[in-house]
Parts: structure tokens; sequence; C-alpha cells
């Protein structure tokens, strides 16, 4: 062999041993537990061929514990770049054969390189965690490195999407790292996230609870708020995070890419006459219509299982990616509390970031009520989402279906804190309160001195219905831009969105505002 066949052959050796990572066995534990290895899950994420690995021969230089006898190249994460539909993206993928994914010096300097590329070239990063952690022998080197990590995702928030997939563990402070970017996916029954685990919590607070019920999707999912979306395996986990990247920018500076689509921008939308009950009281579902309006009715909830009195998503109108807040009628009576307020307004600071406007549709009896809500914070959490609606400047598209009562109201991207187009349908009611309440409040003393209190409290309530559980009011004061039937809402919203794809809005300059957090 000549000495350059020689040199290819030890570099042929290398990448293999980078390749195989933990090896056969492990390898083979990770699929019975049915988890795809990280070089698979690279794979199915991106278009086929399209990966280029970066870091391979890097490797740890930890000498304590006798490391030094096990060194992988590649240290247990694997990082690089693609194209998701021919858009590139970074991204890295812990592999759990090795040192169990944990994130030693080198292996959290692989990701903080990968972050670094993915910031200066304005393209998504897509981190797919499977990993036990801080690596226990590199100490507070791998705190550093994970310090770095958070650091990064910091400096990119609202520059570039930033999407974790947890398809492992991912305990301690690491979870810090998807904490901070935009969507967090979790892959049920193999993905767990907490920061002490089952039996820390066991001996400092004697509770006892299970991996899952802790920290395992459907908590996460349900309970918490943490997850955006939940996924059957890894394979649709990683589907989704596709799906996801195609209805969003590659950085803050671009639009969404648009998608053409042969639904027509003026079909007539039928069903949405029908759709909200005579009895203000009988709930319907927001989906129905959300779905109704948009191209294909194709419509992508984020977070579809937390705080379901109010629905967020992303859809598509005239092949121009929307984002979609709505009350939900059919929960709470579309109320919003503490936990709607913080889902909805996450929401729609992402948008206002990455360029994607935002269409509302109101149904909304006002704040949720209730000692609980108001010591959790309501106002403080309730503010939040008034204050991303004020601050985003994206165009924002409002549609009253029905209640939009006080506070509420002016929150739900009403004219005031600048919707640039915002209609209801006919059976929209804008007041301060539902009747019966603000008859009592300001008819108490006529009901209580009528000779028949019943029949003044019915007549009253009749009248202020006449006054206010209309749209008209508010429409002669220039509070909406239009009433519609119902049928003509996606024609409208389409027509509205095309005229404001070029708006402007600026604001003054300063550090950041202070968000009421
Ligand atoms: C080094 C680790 C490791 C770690 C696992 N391994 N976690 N090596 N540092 N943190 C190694 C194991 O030694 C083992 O090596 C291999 O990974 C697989 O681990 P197993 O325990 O055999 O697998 P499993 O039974 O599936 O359990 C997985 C696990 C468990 C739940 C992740 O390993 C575990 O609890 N690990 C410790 C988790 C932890 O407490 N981490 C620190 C969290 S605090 P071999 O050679 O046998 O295959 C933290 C702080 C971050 O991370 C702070 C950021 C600011």
């Amino acid at each position: 062999m000549s000495g350059v066949e020689e040199r290819i052959d030890d570099l042929r050796r290398r990448k293999a041993q980078a390749e195989a990572g933990g090896g056969q066995k492990r390898i083979a534990a990770q699929h019975n537990r049915g988890k795809m290895t990280a070089r698979e899950r690279v794979e199915q994420l991106l278009d086929d061929g399209s990966f280029v690995e970066v870091d391979a021969l890097v490797e740890h230089r930890c000498r304590d514990f006798e490391m030094d006898r096990n060194v992988i190249p590649g240290d247990g994460v694997v990082c690089g770049h693609g194209t998701i539909e021919g858009r590139t993206v970074y991204c890295f993928a812990q592999d759990f054969t090795v040192y169990g994914g944990s994130l030693g010096e080198m292996h959290g300097l692989k990701i903080c390189k990968i972050l670094d590329m993915a910031l200066k070239t304005g393209s998504p990063i897509i981190g797919l965690n499977d990993s036990g952690g801080a690596r226990i022998q590199e100490g507070v080197a791998s705190l550093g490195s994970y310090a770095e990590i958070f650091f990064r995702n910091v400096r990119a928030s609202g520059v570039i999407p930033q999407i974790s997939v947890i398809m492992g563990p991912c305990a301690g402070g690491a979870v810090y790292s998807p904490a901070i970017t935009d969507f967090v996916v979790m892959v049920d029954n193999t993905s767990h996230m907490f920061i002490t685990g089952p039996e820390v919590i066991k001996t400092v607070t004697n509770e006892e609870v299970s991996f899952e019920d802790l920290g395992g999707a459907s908590t996460h999912a349900t309970r918490s708020g943490v997850t955006h979306f939940t996924a059957g395996n890894d394979d649709e986990a990683l589907d989704l995070v596709r799906e996801l990247v195609n209805l969003i920018p590659l950085n803050n500076l671009e639009k969404p890419p648009i998608k053409p689509t042969s639904d027509p921008s003026d079909r007539i939308c039928e069903s949405l006459d029908e759709l909200v009950p005579e009895d203000p009281s009988t709930p319907y579902d927001i989906i129905d219509a959300v779905e109704e309006i948009l191209d294909d009715r194709a419509f992508l909830e984020v977070q579809a299982d937390y705080a379901q009195n109010i629905v967020v998503g992303f859809g598509r109108l005239g092949g121009h990616t929307v984002g979609i807040v709505a009350n939900q009628p059919k929960v709470l009576a579309g109320c919003l509390d503490i936990d709607a307020s913080v889902k909805a307004a996450r929401f729609v600071r992402f948008c206002d970031a990455f360029n994607i406007p935002l269409l509302t549709f109101v149904d909304v009896p006002g704040f949720l009520p209730g000692a609980s809500q108001e010591w959790g914070g309501i106002i403080r959490h309730g503010a939040k989402l008034l204050y991303a609606y004020a601050e985003a400047t994206v165009p924002k598209l409002t549609v009253i279906t029905r209640k939009a009562y006080g506070g509420a109201y002016d929150v739900m991207s009403s004219k005031h804190i600048r919707g640039d187009y915002n209609i209801a349908w006919p059976t929209a009611q804008l007041a301060v309160m539902g009747a019966e309440g603000a008859v009592q409040i300001i008819h108490k003393r006529r009901i209580n001195s009528a000779g028949d209190p019943e029949g003044e409290r019915k007549r009253l309530i009749e009248d202020y219905e006449d006054t206010f559980a209309n749209p008209y009011r508010a429409a002669s004061l220039g509070y909406l831009d239009d009433v519609i039937q119902p049928r003509n809402t996606r024609e409208k919203l389409s027509k509205a969105l095309g005229a404001l794809l070029e708006k402007e809005e600026i604001r003054p300059a300063r550090k950041h505002g202070n968000i009421p957090l």
C-alpha cells in the first residue's frame, strides 16, 4: 500500500469509527426501544442525500475517570446542515449510544459551532435531543458548554427559527435550551423532560411520581404547556418538523415561503352562515371556521392539548402563511385565563418576529373570573397577550364571530391596538359585558322598585341587547372596518391580506420593551 493509500485508509477507518458511534450492541438497544439512531434521524429529517456533516472527527479531551481510554470520534453528537424541501437548515442530533448522548465540553462546542453557522447564514436550527444530560466525568466543563448553548439560543431568538425535538431523556438544566427555542416536539413514551427526576423528588418532597407522569410527552402537552407538538414516534416527529419548517421563513428578514394553491381565494364558505348558534350561550367549534377559511382546509394546530380555550396554529391563505389565534367557545366558553393568555402571547410574538401575518377569531365573554385566577396573576399574564398584540407590527386581521366583551375585546387584536382589518359577522356583540350582568349593575334600583321586577328586568335586558348585542354601534364608530356575511369571510380576508403584505409599521427605537413576564 502506498503512503497516500495508507492515509486514505486511515481516514476511512476514522470516519467508520465515528459512524459506528457506541457500537452495534448499543444501536440495537436504541432500536429495541423504538428509537432511531442519531444518523437515522438526521437522514429522515433532511432531503435525501442533502446532509453535510461537520466535526465528525472531534474528540473529547477529558483525562479523568479513565476517559482517555474511551474516545469516540464525533463525541456523541452528529452535526451539520442539509435541506428541507430545498431550503437550508442546520441541525444536530445527540447520539445516545455514545456516553448516553451526554454533553461534555467538545460535544457542547460542536453544537455551538452549528448554532453560530445557522445564525450567520440565517438558517433555522433543529436540535434532536436524546441525552443523559451533563457528562458527569467532565464536570464544570460540560456545564460551561451548556451555558454557551443557552447564550446562543437567546442571541438567535427572533432571528432564526429554533426547533427542539425531544427523542429521549432531557433532564436537569439541559431542558433550558429547548425551553428557549421556539417549538418543542416530544415523542410519546420515549421522551422525558424534567428539572429533577422522580428519585430526587421523592427524597426532597416525599412525592411519588413516575417518569411518565412527571415529564412525559402527554404531561407537557396537557399540563405544563412545555411542548408544542406530540408525535407517536420518531418518524412522525421528524415529519412534523418538516411540515413546520415548510410554513415559516428561514430568518427574520425573510417572508414565509408561498405555496401556490388551487383553492380559490374567493371560495364561498356556506357552512359559516350557520356556524354560530342562535342562543349566545350555546357552544360551537371555532376550528370548523378556521379550517373552512384556510387554503385546502389545512390547519397545523400548535399546543392543541393545552389551554384549549384558545386555539393557535398555522395555515395558509392564498398561499401565504398566517398565524391563527382563536377563542374556542367550546372550552370555558372561550374565556381568557392565565394559560390561554400565555399560550397565545408567545405564539403572537413568534409570528411577529418572523413576519407571519396574524388572523384572529374573536368569541370571548371576558377574562375568566375566580380567586385562583386573580391570585395566579391573571392581571400580569393577561397583560402579556395585550402587550404581544400591541407590539406586533405584522398584518393583523380580526374576525369577531360572536362575543367581544370587556377588556378581552380590546386585547383580541382590536382596532385600538392597531388591528389592520377588523370585521364582524352579524352575530357579533361588542360590549362591556353580557346583557344580564350589565342590566343588574346599571338598573339594580330600577328593577327592585318596579311593580313587576322580573318583567322589568326582562324588558331592560331586551333593551340592552337591541343596543349592544350587535356589531353596528362599533361599525358606526369605525372600530370595525366592515360587517360581512360569514360565507364571504375567506374572500374578504384573502383580499385584505393581499393588500397588507407590504405593510410597514415603525415603532420607537429602544433596547427592548419590558413585557410583564
Ligand atoms: C456520562 C452518562 C450520563 C451522564 C448516561 N450516561 N448519563 N455518562 N454522563 N450524564 C451513560 C451511562 O453510563 C451508560 O454508559 C450510557 O450512558 C447509557 O446509560 P444507561 O443508564 O445505561 O441508560 P438508561 O438505563 O436508558 O438510562 C438513561 C438515563 C440514565 C435515564 C439518562 O443514564 C441517567 O439517569 N443518567 C444520568 C442523568 C443525570 O442525572 N444527568 C445529569 C442531569 S443534570 P454505558 O457505557 O454503560 O453504555 C444536568 C445538568 C445540566 O444535566 C446543567 C446545564 C446547565
